[in-house]
Formats: C-alpha cells, sequence, structure tokens
C-alpha cells in the first residue's frame, strides 16, 4: 500500500459497473513504478448522478477521470471543453481538470495508436475492414482515416449504424469509408485486409463465436485486430492465424489508453519499459501466460 499523505493527487474511473476494471492496476502501478504521488480509485455513478459526480469531483480537487461504459457519451454534456479530436469521435475517456471544470479527452484512440505501433501494425495505405459499427468502432475508423488508410469497410450487424458511421468519417477525412452488411462480405473486394474486430462477439463467456466464421473471409485478412482481450486469444484470432494472418488482442490498447490519460495528467512519458512491466502484470491479473 502507497502512503496516501496530505499532497496525494487522486485520480479515478467513472463506470457501471465498475468492479472488474484493471484501470486502478495500471494507474496504481504507474504512480508508484515513476514515483508520483497519485492514487486511482474506482467510482460507479448512475446514469442519472453523473453530472453531480463531475461537478463534485471539481469541487473534491479530483485532478482526473476516465470514464467508461455507459458514460462516455453522456459525461460530455458535464464538461467545460472538449478535445477536438473527442468531439469529432462523439465520445470522451478521459477528464483533465482545467480551470473551473474538466475537459474531456479521448485517449481510446491514441492508446489503440500506440498500440498497434508497440505490435508493429501499419495503418498508412492499408485496406482496412473494421467489424461493427458501435462506440469502439468509432474510435478505430477515426484512428484509420486520421493515419491515412487507403480504403475503409464498415462491416456490421444492422447496415444503418454502419452506413452511419460511414458518412461521419467521410465528412471527416478524405479516405473513402464504405459501409457493408457482415453477411455481404464476400462483395468486398479481393484485398488481404487489416481487420479490427470490435464486436463484443468472442468476448467472454461467448468465447466460442466470431462476428464472422466463415474461411473465406479469414482468406482476404493479413493482420487480425481484435480489441477484445478476454479471451486472450479470441475466435477471431484463431480462425484468422488458421488461415496464416498476424492476430492481435486488445490488452494493448487497454494498457496504452491507460498511459495516455496518465501521462495527461501527470506531464509525463512513460518509458517503454515501464509500459512493459505493466503489460506483464496485466498478463499475469487476466491469468495468460
Ligand atoms: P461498443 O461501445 O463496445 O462498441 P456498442 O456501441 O454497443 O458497443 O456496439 C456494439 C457493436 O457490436 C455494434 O456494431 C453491434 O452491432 P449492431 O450495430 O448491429 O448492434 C455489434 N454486435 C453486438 N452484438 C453482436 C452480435 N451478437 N452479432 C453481431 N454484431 C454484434
Amino acid at each position: 500500500m502507497k502512503d496516501i499523505n496530505g499532497r496525494t493527487r487522486i485520480c479515478g474511473l467513472m463506470a457501471n459497473p465498475v468492479g472488474h476494471t484493471l484501470s486502478p492496476l495500471i494507474h496504481n502501478t504507474l504512480a508508484e513504478r515513476m514515483n508520483i504521488n497519485m492514487a486511482y480509485v474506482p467510482f460507479e455513478p448512475k446514469k442519472n448522478e453523473l453530472d453531480a459526480a463531475v461537478k463534485g469531483a471539481y469541487a473534491l480537487n479530483i485532478l482526473g477521470l476516465n470514464v467508461s461504459v455507459p458514460h462516455k457519451v453522456q459525461v460530455m454534456d458535464s464538461l467545460s471543453a472538449i478535445d477536438p479530436v473527442a468531439a469529432a469521435i462523439g465520445a470522451v475517456n478521459t477528464l483533465v481538470r482545467i480551470e473551473g471544470g474538466y475537459q474531456g479527452y479521448n485517449t481510446d484512440i491514441t492508446g489503440l495508436k500506440r498500440a498497434m505501433e508497440m505490435d508493429g501494425v501499419e495503418i498508412k495505405d492499408r485496406q482496412v475492414v473494421i467489424l461493427g459499427a458501435g462506440g469502439v468502432a468509432q474510435t478505430a475508423a477515426h484512428l484509420c482515416a486520421g493515419e491515412g488508410a487507403a480504403g475503409i469497410w464498415i462491416l456490421n450487424r444492422t447496415y444503418e449504424n454502419a452506413v452511419a458511421l460511414a458518412k461521419k468519417i467521410e465528412g471527416f477525412y478524405y479516405t473513402k469509408c464504405t459501409p457493408f452488411r457482415t453477411e455481404d462480405f464476400r462483395e468486398l473486394p479481393k484485398n488481404r485486409y487489416l481487420v479490427i474486430q470490435t464486436t463484443s462477439v468472442g468476448m467472454y463467456p461467448n468465447v466460442d463465436h466470431a462476428a464472422i466464421e466463415e474461411e473465406e473471409f479469414y482468406q482476404m485478412v493479413e493482420t487480425a485486430y481484435d480489441l477484445v482481450y478476454t479471451p486472450f486469444e479470441t475466435m477471431f484470432m484463431k480462425y484468422a492465424v488458421s488461415c496464416g494472418a498476424k492476430a492481435y488482442n486488445g490488452l494493448r490498447m487497454l494498457l496504452y489508453q491507460g498511459i495516455c490519460a496518465y501521462e495527461i495528467w501527470n506531464h509525463t512519458v512513460v518509458p517503454e519499459e515501464v509500459a512493459e512491466e505493466i503489460y506483464a502484470l496485466l498478463k499475469k491479473e487476466l491469468k495468460v501466460k
């Protein structure tokens, strides 16, 4: 247990439910290793308490907050300022204390960017397929368009949601973004794609499924990037690997969205060896080798 004293800075996470979060492990280990007097705690406000929670946090001098499901969109109504990238995505996962309130950022996007860099996955000039069109897909699509993907295909169960996301992306960037019904994947141009998997299909406890299960799809995959990390190797990853693709899970994104928030709050840069040490701790916590 670290020493808490009169100068300890408090950060935390607002999510509901919050009980299974790995963020306290990430931030409290960072604070310890980087010798910063900060403690990170979980909060579980209800939706109708969110505005009061943000105002109360400010009154209590809380330095920063992460925000997770289901509050990432609604919390924007309680902020004093919003970073332009977070505003474009339409979701905020990090609050930073400023004069009079909090400014919202989205470190899911910067975290995903750093995670993919660490995994050696390039986006520039790639043909990218995004599976899903929800909140996480928004982040992935903005990142890919912003990083110069050659083309983006949004495949989703509900076509209308894919259309809405593709329109939004084309409104912000030059990258061509095409909506597809998931089951129409055979009509994709023949390519070896970078596929980013953003749906919850395949996540524990439904570990035996993937958003697409047909082998023909996986023959078009060059790199499979699943944003799920429980299980550590998802069915999506297994299918891709069996067709010769490289596959990655979402644990590094989780780690780096936390590191990016920590760096903003503490005006510091986390060295790679500390990041890797925390990655190993996360794996241990998830009971993977
Ligand atoms: P998140 O913030 O995690 O992205 P979300 O906004 O609820 O969560 O989005 C979930 C995504 O997973 C959506 O693309 C959803 O598809 P729909 O738009 O058709 O709802 C997709 N999804 C969830 N469950 C699914 C399932 N059983 N089969 C296929 N897609 C699913």
